[in-house]
């Protein structure tokens, strides 16, 4: 049995598993880490010193600078970072930076929520409940035009939905680490089911697993 309990939750951008990954971790209490935000912080850090999302050594220097208290979630949101993020995130040097730094949050305790794209088949292997947690590009694309318009901006969805369409591409077909659920990963399509049905199904995993380790 290990010490710390950990959670590991995958699946592409606009699934909802931000979301997801929040409520278990306020639940459970226990840390919660969107590892997103520490690929969109080298992004960041490049766009910023108007250095090209190519240039690997920058953006392994970025990547050990990273300091995980300090993840701004308002400044690093910003769609435009999200898709420099996502080429920064090809380079296998940058990853093996950032994955171990996300490994010793994991290891804290007692233990965290973890959201990402690798996070149950490279990061937390070991996790003791993977979430695959996806919808279709339709309701994805659908709902983020539905937050953008909530917050007074407009946007298109052709465009919204070709982003996703990419970014999809760029996550799945990369080499190292793609998208893609772990092989015991529990599968949770929102594509149909408002996030209170899947944190309720979610938390029925959870308690399974939790009370199946208590009588071990
Ligand atoms: O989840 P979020 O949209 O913030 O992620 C931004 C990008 O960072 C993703 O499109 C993906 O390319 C990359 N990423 C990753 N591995 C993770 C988390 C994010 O490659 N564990």
């Amino acid at each position: 049995m290990t010490a710390t309990f950990t959670i590991a939750i995958d699946g592409p951008a606009g699934a909802g598993k931000g979301t997801l990954a929040r409520r278990l971790a306020d639940h459970y209490r226990l840390n919660l880490l969107d590892t997103g935000l520490t690929y969109r912080a080298v992004a960041h850090a490049l766009i910023q010193h108007a250095l090209p999302l190519d240039n690997v050594s920058a953006a392994e220097t970025a990547a050990r600078q990273v300091d995980m208290a300090k993840l701004d979630r308002a400044v690093l949101s910003a769609h435009a970072i999200g898709e420099a993020a996502s080429k920064v995130a090809v380079y296998p040097t940058v990853r093996r930076i950032l994955v171990e730094k996300q490994r010793a949050f994991a290891r804290t305790p007692p233990g965290a929520v973890l959201d990402g794209r690798d996070i149950g088949t490279v990061v937390c292997p070991d996790a003791d409940i993977k979430l695959y947690v996806t919808a279709s590009a339709e309701v994805r694309a659908k709902r983020r035009l539905a937050e953008i318009e909530s917050i007074g901006g407009t946007a298109n969805f052709a465009e919204i939905l070709a982003d996703i369409v990419r970014r999809d591409e760029r996550d799945m077909g990369r080499a190292d680490s793609p998208l893609k659920p772990a092989a015991d990963a529990h599968l949770l399509d929102t594509s149909e089911m408002a996030i209170e049905a899947a944190f309720l199904a979610a938390m029925a995993i959870v308690d399974d697993a939790l009370a199946r380790r208590n009588k071990a």
